[in-house]
This record gives structure tokens, sequence and C-alpha cells, in this order.
């Protein structure tokens, strides 16, 4: 299997290098291909330019080289520490540059059954995409009652607008909670856990959105069919049956 490993961390020594690191030789060792685009050490551009909203053509070199490795990977891992609730910027900016027009959005024809090809359809159907995340806060503060919001909910827009919407399958988050608490034994524990994680990549049941173009949703209103989960609103609709692994 080929992984792309899209990285967000500016210092090698924190937790999540030691993570990237244990995952690449966890991945190799198992035999699949990795490609890392780590966008600190990249000095990627973050800011799309004027000249790129929206384009088909003249993409600069970085954004065609990403859109490459997105093309040649199986899987996907993005990998972040949690900075104020969402990925950092550096990797929101990767995601605004490289997912053009024509290839990220904008894919597939329009007709009365279909509204382009996305959410489940798209240029990168196929592929599978899972994020790895650590986070300063504790498990609870993001249980479905926690302060925080339940995880599940805060990542929606990054597993659904993000993941899903070019058509990856998206897997439950790999998370790594209260990252001030680590010791040897509980960061050789959460290696373990990452491991069993990184082995069964494969295999582990997507989280179930529900297709656009399948018959859930009224085009071009595009919201759920009345008889669709009655009753259901928010996130929480958009998914076939409730989530076991969040
Ligand atoms: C700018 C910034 C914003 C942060 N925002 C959050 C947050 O929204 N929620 C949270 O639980 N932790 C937050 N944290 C804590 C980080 O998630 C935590 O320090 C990180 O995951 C630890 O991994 P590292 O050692 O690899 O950086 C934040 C940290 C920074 C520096």
């Amino acid at each position: 299997m080929n992984v792309l490993i899209v990285y967000a961390h500016p210092d090698p020594n924190s937790l999540n290098a030691a993570l990237k690191h244990y995952a690449i030789q966890r991945l190799q060792t198992a035999g699949h291909a990795v490609q890392v685009s780590d966008l600190y050490a990249m000095e990627w551009n973050a800011k799309l330019a004027a000249s790129e909203i929206p384009k088909l053509e003249n993409h600069r070199a970085d954004i065609l080289r990403e859109q490459e490795k997105l093309l040649w990977a199986d899987t996907v891992i993005f990998q972040f520490p949690l900075w104020w609730f969402s990925m950092p910027a550096i990797m929101k900016g990767w995601v605004e540059r490289v997912y053009t027009l024509g290839f990220g959005y904008g894919v597939g024809e329009h007709s009365d059954v279909r509204w382009g090809d996305r959410y489940g359809e798209g240029t990168l159907t196929g592929k599978r995409a899972m994020l790895m995340v650590t986070a300063g806060g504790w498990e609870s503060h993001y249980s479905p009652r926690g302060i925080n919001g339940a995880v599940d909910e805060l990542l929606f827009p990054i597993h659904h607008g993000i993941l899903y919407y070019p058509g990856m399958e998206v897997l439950p988050p790999f998370m790594v909670y209260r990252t001030g608490h680590m010791d040897d034994a509980r960061y050789a524990a959460i290696c373990e856990e990452l491991g069993q994680r990184l082995d069964t990549l494969a295999t582990t049941p997507p989280i179930p959105f529900r297709r656009q173009n399948h018959g859930d949703y009224d085009i071009p209103v595009m919201t759920l069919k009345s008889e669709i989960a009655p009753g259901v609103e928010g996130f929480k609709a958009h998914l076939h049956q409730p989530p076991s692994l969040l």
C-alpha cells in the first residue's frame, strides 16, 4: 500500500515528531511505501494567491507535486496537533491550495440526480484517509457532553468537508489526549495503539457518511429527504448509523 502522511508540526523534538517517526517505521516494516509531506520542513506556502482562485491550469509546481502524491497514495494520514480546535493554519493552507478546481472540487456533471462528484465521489475516490491528532485536553473534555464539544463534531468539517468531499473514505481518527501528561509507559502504550491502527488501515470500517448521489438527498436543495432519519438534525444526520468507534 502507498501511504502519504501530511504532517504539520514545527518542532522536530515534539510528541508529534516522535509519533510520525514511529508511524513511518511501522508502515515501512509492514512493507508499505511511505511519503511524507512535512509542511513546516518544506516551508509550505499556505497562502492561496488571488491568481490561484479558481483556475484549472497554471498551477504552481508545489501544488502539482502534492496532487501527484495524493494520486499516488492509497491511504492519506493527516497528522497534526489540535490547535484552537482545528488543524494548524499551515495544513489548512495546504488544503486550500492543493484542492484546486477540477481536483478537489468542481468535479463531475450536475443533473437532476447528481450534484457533481463529491461527498463520497470525486478525484480521490477509492482512497482512505485518517486523522492522527494530539490534544492537550482530556478525553472527557471531548466526550459527547464535554465542555470542548464532542470530538466527532469538532472534526466533522475536516472529516466530511475536506476528506469525504473529494471522495476518500474516512477512518475513525487516532486521537492522543492530555499530551502534557506523558511518561515512557504511556508513550509506549500510545505507540502500541497507533501501531494497531496502522496495521489495520486497509480493513478498518470507515465512518458511514451518506453518499450525496445515492438517493438520500433532495437535489438541488441538498437537504436530506424527509423520510431519511426523520427528526435527526446536525452532523449526525449525515451518518447511515451511529458511529461505533468515535
Ligand atoms: C497554538 C496552540 C493551540 C492549541 N489549541 C488546543 C486546543 O484547541 N485543544 C487542545 O486540546 N489543545 C490545544 N493545544 C495543545 C496542543 O494540542 C498540544 O500541546 C499538542 O497536541 C502536544 O503535542 P506536541 O508536543 O507534538 O506539540 C494548543 C497548543 C497550541 C500551541
